[in-house]
């Protein structure tokens, strides 16, 4: 059985106050112990939420790493392994965000993957199709190709310890969800992938989806045989409709 995740991704939102009511709001929350859950506020703020989460059942990451581990100079940067000494457990990586504004390739993302797990961080590898490419039938296509960069460089014994969220493009914060249906298949096609190269990595890993998750349609969502948790934008900076999606999780 895999343990259900539910992740909120804050992007790049919040003040130092407004981040401190959403983590004591949090900490109120009636969360379900059957459901890991995990936050990901900006780089700045990552300690404030760990020491405000501190006790609580709920982890903290960052949203992007470097694709170098240690320190040195790479003004701007924050390493995986700087990002474990400030408390987090986690990491996204290759969230369509970093990919298409801020250009990062396959590469870079594989070589991000490889240290955050390096570092002892939990990487969720975020893969998705654009709009164009689900137009034109190539949803399957693309999502195998991110991964495979991925799987060549890390090997899939590196996917026993990470989380591979799908977020199609065209549904992170445009109110568009992916149906259920449409969901699972790609869902299907990644954890098939992954059987062909190891059948217990395969079963084990959690699958998450991401795209204008709601309240309202997670449970339908989460009920798809290959779906895991979520990975939450919007809906996780209200703690009543997060602690709603991780309950019907
Ligand atoms: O990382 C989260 C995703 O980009 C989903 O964002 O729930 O606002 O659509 P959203």
């Amino acid at each position: 059985m895999r343990r259900p995740l539910v992740a909120g991704n804050w992007k790049m939102n919040g003040t130092r106050a407004s981040v401190a009511e959403l983590t004591e709001s949090l900490r109120m929350q009636d969360m379900p112990t059957s459901v890991e859950v995990v936050v990901f506020p900006c780089a700045l703020h990552v300690m404030q939420v760990v020491d405000g989460l501190n006790g609580a059942a709920i982890d903290v990451g960052a949203q992007d790493c470097a694709a170098d581990v240690g320190f040195g100079a790479f003004t701007g940067e924050e390493s995986a392994t700087q990002l474990l000494d400030s408390g987090c457990e986690w990491v996204l990586v290759g969230h369509s965000e970093r990919r298409l504004i801020f250009g990062e390739s396959d590469d870079v993302v594989s070589k991000k993957f490889v240290s955050a797990l390096e570092c002892g961080l939990t990487p969720v590898l975020c893969v998705g199709e654009t709009l164009e490419q689900r137009q034109a039938g190539k949803t399957v296509e693309v999502v195998a190709r991110q991964l495979a960069h991925v799987l060549a460089q890390a090997g899939v014994q590196a996917f026993g310890r990470a989380v591979v969220a799908y977020e199609p493009v065209w549904a992170i914060g445009s109110g568009l969800t992916a149906s259920p249906q449409q969901a699972q298949e790609v869902h299907a096609a990644i954890r098939a992938q992954l059987a062909s190269e190891d059948q217990r990595i395969a079963d084990g890993i959690r699958l998450l989806y991401g795209g204008s998750v709601k309240a309202e349609n997670a449970a339908e969502l989460f009920g798809m045989a290959d779906i895991d948790g979520g990975l939450i934008g919007g809906a996780s900076l209200k703690a009543n409709d997060f602690g709603a999606i991780c309950r019907a999780a």
